[in-house]
């Protein structure tokens, strides 16, 4: 079938097919749902950082106004733990007990008729601890060290003995901070039960994993179980997990017996939704004088919680990288008393590459060589780890084609040898792999006899242009207009679907509704094989192609007959299959799975006397294979740039001393980048299909923003000379 005939790189720059319903304010968001008797849940959080609950009195609370229940550890019951999942185990359970772990924990769930009754009963919550120190740094000895968290460690030749015969050594630690997710729509839940049956409108990239966990949370069977999530507002890694605070929304709504809606406040998004944690990397880089890495050794610390687990491959980067016979790469977590880090927008890969990046700029300096032939001549042809050729890889084109967009060739490679209107102007370069993520994955078509078609998936729309790239693919796939696809994601009861998240659900929705589409066509010609009727009569898929509505023979394309017209004389409402992807193995596919690529070319210019720092341009060149949607992806990849700024130059979760209590809790205070930071973005797409699956496409959710800050970060030292190895990079630093 060669329903995907024309191999163009880029999909037209069609327009969100949810658009309008956003911007007026139609699409149901979680929050947006309400229900007839609902009433309202409000956290009461910890307020030491570490210890036990001694008493807890809710006395007061259970008489305020409207106050229907007060759920507390002492009368919330048994809940079992989440089982275990892609991301590691699930989060313990919440009121389970007396202990603390962090500050902000849930201690109690108030219950009221309205939200500010709820809030206000919430406050009169007593709660007593015994606090003890908390463990808050990554170096504290009482803390419980993991290493290889994730066994992704890398190890080939000999890195010692490399790095002791090396021409050039680098040898520098990299430090980063506690970052926040922040997406606009606070994470909601609204949870009913009717009867046994568990109904949950919830902000979460992850629908089927939502159900399975409440499921076994609950002990009721995972069909009990109704998780929907037509539309989240956005999610950048917060919505990936099964928070604790979706199991407490549904459990006061079995013991009210009444629909309960909790969303987060913006300081509880803070310590209920997860973070990208701290971390310090150490890297060292060894090459000949010509600039061939002769060894890579990248060690990686970050935080995580007591009893909880975050995937955060940060090291790993350094294995795919580039190419070096002596490689060694190692992860390790420390547990602290700190609210459980999580998935955000490139977790590892955002600070593995910025370190990575900023170690390569570094030597480059130290040998003398233009940062860009650095990278060049470490081009990784073939996949390192395991010499696989890659299914696709652009690598070298984006970054040849980033410095020609951007103009490096006017970079005179002196810190501090350019100006402009008295700024120092800077020149930074970062080169991006991205790690290639898929899981398996089902989709369903039906194709209708008046010749529309509604095709499913449970991956979940999270302000990344689901709906829109998956009618655009629907539509090329059984021959018909867009406007006569429509697509349904989010809901558990759909076909099951990986998370939104990891750069994985298009390639992984979109090749199930491959499968489903073919299949449909199959059936379809089933259906005319032997009639007399049909021009169709007798093809086989390979011998059809699709459009106008209806399928022709590849070889008379005058040979032309509608889905409608097949339908009718057969007789039949619709026709529907379902489609299932799963990923192959590098083995089976005999190559290496490829991510993007990217290069992100900066310019930043420096206040010499104030320290002031702007970014001045920026050009990303993306290799994202095959692009659905030049606009959506493009939207995309700025999007991403815009965080990657936010982590190069303003980010910070700030915490106390001793306690752990975040001391910047809101978006007045978290700073992020507003409008006025962000320049000018430019964004290419180069490469071709990539072939490790049957639409071409790779992902491009997180690739945007990883790159940004080693950019930043060495741009500011070209500006300025000053090399600066921690974000993020503030004014103060540079005076
Ligand atoms: Mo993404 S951080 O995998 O939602």
């Amino acid at each position: 079938m060669t329903t995907i005939s024309r191999p163009r790189l880029l999909g037209p720059g069609v327009n969100r097919v949810d658009g309008p319903l956003k911007v007026t304010g139609k699409a149901p968001y979680p929050s947006d749902f309400a229900y007839r008797g609902m009433a309202h849940a409000v956290l009461v959080r910890s307020t030491v950082g570490s210890g036990r609950i001694t008493e807890i009195d809710t006395t007061r609370a259970e008489r305020a106004a409207g106050v229907v229940r007060v759920l507390t550890h002492l009368n919330a019951g048994h809940l079992e733990r989440g089982p275990m999942t892609p991301l590691g185990v699930s989060p313990p359970a919440p009121l389970q007990d007396d202990v603390i772990l962090h500050y902000g924990q849930h201690v109690a769930v108030v219950v009221a008729d309205t939200f500010e009754e709820a809030t206000e009963a919430a406050n009169l919550v007593r709660v007593g601890y015994s606090a003890q120190p908390a463990l808050l740094e990554l170096d504290d000895p009482r803390a419980e060290l993991r290493t290889n968290p994730w066994g992704r460690d890398a190890e080939w030749g000999d890195v010692a003995g490399a790095l002791a015969s090396a021409e050039a050594v680098l040898d520098e630690t990299y430090l980063t901070v506690d970052n926040t997710n922040n997406p606009m729509g606070p994470l909601t839940t609204v949870a009913r039960w009717e009867g046994d049956t568990l109904l949950v409108n919830n902000s979460t990239q992850w629908a089927s994993l939502e159900s399975t966990s409440l499921a076994a949370i609950f002990g009721i069977p995972e069909e009990s179980v109704h998780v929907m999530a037509p539309y989240v507002g956005g999610g950048f890694g917060a919505g990936l997990r099964v928070w604790p605070h979706v199991v407490l929304a549904a459990l006061a709504a079995r013991v009210t017996g009444r629909p309960v809606k909790l969303v987060l406040t913006r300081p509880q998004m803070f310590t209920a939704c997860g973070h990208r944690p701290k971390g310090r990397q150490r890297v060292r880089l060894g090459a000949t004088r010509e600039g061939h890495l002769v060894a890579i050794d990248h060690e990686a610390l970050t935080a995580t919680a007591i009893d909880d687990d975050n995937f955060e491959p940060t090291a790993t980067v350094s294995a795919t990288s580039y190419a070096c016979p002596n490689v060694s790469t190692h992860d390790m977590q420390v547990r602290l008393n700190i609210p459980v880090p999580n998935s955000m927008r490139g977790p590892g890969a955002a600070t593995g590459n910025y370190a990575l990046e900023c170690a390569m700029d570094e030597l480059a300096y130290k040998l003398g060589m233009d940062p860009l032939d650095l990278r060049l001549c470490n081009d990784a042809a073939l996949h390192p780890p395991s010499g696989l050729p890659w299914s696709s890889r652009a690598h070298k084109e984006c970054l040849e084609r980033g410095a020609e967009l951007f103009g490096w060739s006017r970079r005179t490679h002196e810190p501090r040898s350019m100006r402009e209107d008295g700024m120092l102007v800077g020149y930074g370069l970062a080169a991006v792999g991205y790690p290639w993520f898929r899981a398996r994955c089902l989709a369903r078509a039906t194709i209708r006899r008046d010749g529309t078609a509604y095709v499913c998936s449970a991956g979940s729309e999270i302000g990344n242009g689901a709906y829109t790239v998956f009618v655009q693919l629907s539509a090329e796939l059984l021959g018909l207009d867009p406007g006569e696809v429509t697509v349904g994601l989010g809901e558990s009861t759909m076909p099951l679907a990986p998370q939104t998240g990891g750069s994985g659900l298009t390639s992984a929705v979109g090749s199930a509704i491959y499968e489903a589409c073919r299949k449909i066509v199959g059936e379809v010609l089933d259906i005319v094989a032997d009639d007399i009727d049909s021009p169709l009569r007798g093809c086989t898929v390979d011998d059809v192609e699709v459009g106008d509505g209806g399928i022709r023979r590849r070889d008379d394309p005058a040979r032309f007959e509608s889905y409608r017209d097949i339908l009718t004389r057969h007789r039949l409402p619709d026709l529907t299959a379902e489609g299932e992807s799963a990923p192959s193995t590098p083995q089976e596919l005999g190559m290496a799975p490829a991510g993007a690529f990217g290069a992100k070319y900066v310019e930043v210019r420096v206040d010499p006397d104030l320290g002031r720092i702007r970014v001045a341009r920026a050009v990303s060149v993306i290799d994202g294979g095959r692009i659905l949607n030049a606009k959506t992806a493009r939207s995309q990849i700025i999007g991403g740039a815009v965080g990657g700024i936010g982590m190069a130059l303003f980010e910070e979760t700030v915490s106390d001393a001793g306690t752990g209590r975040i001391a910047n809790a809101t978006l007045g205070d978290y700073i992020v980048p507003v409008d006025a930071d962000i320049p000018d973005m430019q964004v290419e797409f180069v490469g071709s299909w990539d072939r490790a699956n049957p639409i071409g496409t790779k992902g491009i959710g997180e690739i945007g923003l990883v790159g940004l800050a080693p950019a930043i970060a060495n741009g500011i030292f070209h500006a300025t000379g000053r090399r600066i190895r921690s974000l993020p990079i503030t004014m103060d630093q540079l005076l």
